[in-house]
């Protein structure tokens, strides 16, 4: 069964501003995408950490990646203004954009897990190696654990390159697509059972 939605009294604002931000003290904190899609976010999408352009705006995947996201979600009928929060497990810019640090991932972490129990969303999206091996228990690669179902706390959750990855591997495109109709069948599936719940 998936986590009960809405059971928790507390917004996604709340969440942020409940947060022990102390944890990262050498952090800045980024606000990332807090206000627009409170807790009805059919789809929650995770990629890795705010990029500079992230990082200026306050907001996730604006920059070339974010750009590629969007288009993913349009072919699939999304709006990412509507349709789906999206967040990252880095909560804040890793120094010159560097791959994130296990003790930076497990300082962040507590904030995801909270952010998906308060939105409760009907399947997860992780995007790259970092956010996958963030949730999962596999260490496998994208390539192996991309293209079936795997569960997070009860929530169904799919794998897919990450946007800046295809940016640089154009041949990860196609099966990206690819992945992302499977993310359209999976929460059709979601819809239709939550319809009856
Ligand atoms: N890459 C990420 O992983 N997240 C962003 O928000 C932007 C680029």
């Amino acid at each position: 069964a998936s986590l009960a939605r809405r059971d928790y009294g507390e917004t996604v604002d709340d969440v942020i501003a409940n947060f022990p931000w102390w944890f990262a003290s050498n952090f800045r904190k980024y606000s990332g995408r807090w206000n627009d899609l409170p807790v009805d976010a059919p789809l929650l999408i995770v990629g890795e950490a705010p990029g500079a352009e992230e990082d200026a705006q306050g907001l996730p995947f604006v920059g070339a990646a974010g750009q590629l996201l969007t288009e993913l979600l349009r072919e699939i009928g999304l709006d990412r203004k509507k349709d789906v929060f999206i967040t990252n497990v880095l909560k804040c810019k890793p120094p010159d954009n560097r791959t994130p640090e296990s003790a930076e991932i497990a300082a962040c972490l507590p904030l995801l897990y909270r952010q998906i129990e308060v939105i409760a969303p009907r399947m997860l999206l992780l995007l790259g190696r970092i956010a996958a091996h963030a949730l999962l228990d596999r260490p496998d690669s994208i390539a192996k654990l991309r293209g079936t179902p795997h569960v997070f706390r009860g929530v169904p959750a799919l794998v897919t390159y990450h946007p800046a990855a295809i940016l640089r591997n154009p041949e990860y495109r196609a099966p990206a697509a690819e992945d992302f109709k499977r993310v359209a069948r999976l929460l059709k599936e979601e819809n239709d059972h939550g319809a009856s719940r």
